[in-house]
């Protein structure tokens, strides 16, 4: 098969001064697409900004001949994202891709994390992945093209110590990708999740250094770089870290059918093995296949 190309399409990477979007923003340019970097340039907490994170990404773009721009914006703030948009717009008239990365951490245990922290890392990971997204989606409507890459985490999707507030937006995330995905099918809008692993100041110190020498974030990028193909399926979770790359799924079981015996907590209680049987356990590919299935169930099925 042809190599994956991105000739005359132009891409938006968030948060790409530094780590995994970084990685992204390069080859992306380098298989061809015109790429506005974005990044705050702020602290791992996400204060501070305006250091020239983006600027430095976009000068080696063009040390290989690569076309790019800077955004220093925050992803949270409306003003921004819309001079983000616009300046990708002016310069190339089109947005073909969105990889929605940037991201901070304010990590405590849930006993000792103040609200503000919550209400922090859900502004910017998922209120920053839902203006950038909004704002491209009705010129990728307008196209009638688009791929969108949002950002998630094995936190969100299975959980981790101190990371309450990164947990629930990581989630949020996929929430929201799984309604994108159909709401973009008719105008060939594919939306996916990455859940990345890599070794960048994010995870820098909770990992020893010969396993942060595995976690290169150049080796999560192929994953991206394929969901933001032609090519690319809608509506996945791909995990990715070290070379391995995998899908992760929400499944649900089959489960029991207790309308006749009598509903009661004891019924619950009694059939729970069943309820919770993983035999036949699947994915639903939208809410509805979940009340689809509940109705078959009731009629016997
Ligand atoms: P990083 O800290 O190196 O990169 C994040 C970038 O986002 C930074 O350059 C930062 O300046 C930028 N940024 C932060 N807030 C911003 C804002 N409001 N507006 C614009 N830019 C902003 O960390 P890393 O590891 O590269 O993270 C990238 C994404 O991958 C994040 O969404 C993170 O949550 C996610 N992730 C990373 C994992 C890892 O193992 N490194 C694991 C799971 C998810």
């Amino acid at each position: 098969m042809a190599d994956i190309r991105f000739d005359g399409k132009v891409a938006i990477v968030t948060g790409a001064g530094g780590g995994l979007g970084r990685q992204h923003a390069l080859e992306l340019a380098r298989r061809g697409a015109k790429v506005l970097v974005n990044d705050l340039g702020g602290a791992l907490d996400g204060s501070g900004g305006g250091s020239d994170a983006a600027n430095a990404v976009v000068e080696e773009i063009k040390a290989f001949g690569g076309e790019a721009i800077a955004n220093g914006s925050s992803v949270t703030d409306d003003a921004g994202v819309q001079l983000m948009i616009q300046q990708a717009m002016d310069a190339w008239g089109r947005i073909d891709i969105l990889v929605a990365n940037a991201g901070i951490l304010r990590d405590k245990s849930f006993a000792k994390m103040e609200v503000g922290d919550f209400q922090v890392v859900l502004d910017v990971h998922l209120l920053g992945t839902v203006k950038p997204a909004k704002a491209v989606w009705e010129i990728m409507r307008q196209q009638n093209y688009g791929r969108i890459v949002v950002t998630t985490s094995s936190s969100g999707l299975y959980g981790n110590f101190g990371q309450s507030n990164y947990g629930a937006a990581k989630l949020g995330i996929v929430g929201f990708m799984n309604t994108l995905k159909l709401e973009g099918q008719k105008n060939n809008i594919h939306v996916n999740a990455i859940a990345p692993v890599a070794a960048t100041r994010m995870t820098e110190n909770l990992m020893p250094p010969a396993m942060l020498e595995m976690l290169k974030p150049e080796y999560v990028t192929p994953g991206v770089v394929y969901l933001c193909s032609d090519e690319a399926p809608t509506g996945v979770i791909m995990t990715a870290g070290a070379g391995a790359f995998a899908v992760a799924r929400i499944v649900e079981t089959e489960g029991a059918y207790l309308g006749e015996g009598g509903l009661s907590a004891e019924e619950v209680r009694d059939n729970w093995d069943k309820i919770a049987d993983p035999a036949g356990q699947q994915p639903y590919d939208m809410g509805g296949a979940q009340t689809a299935k509940v109705l078959r169930k009731v009629q016997g099925g």
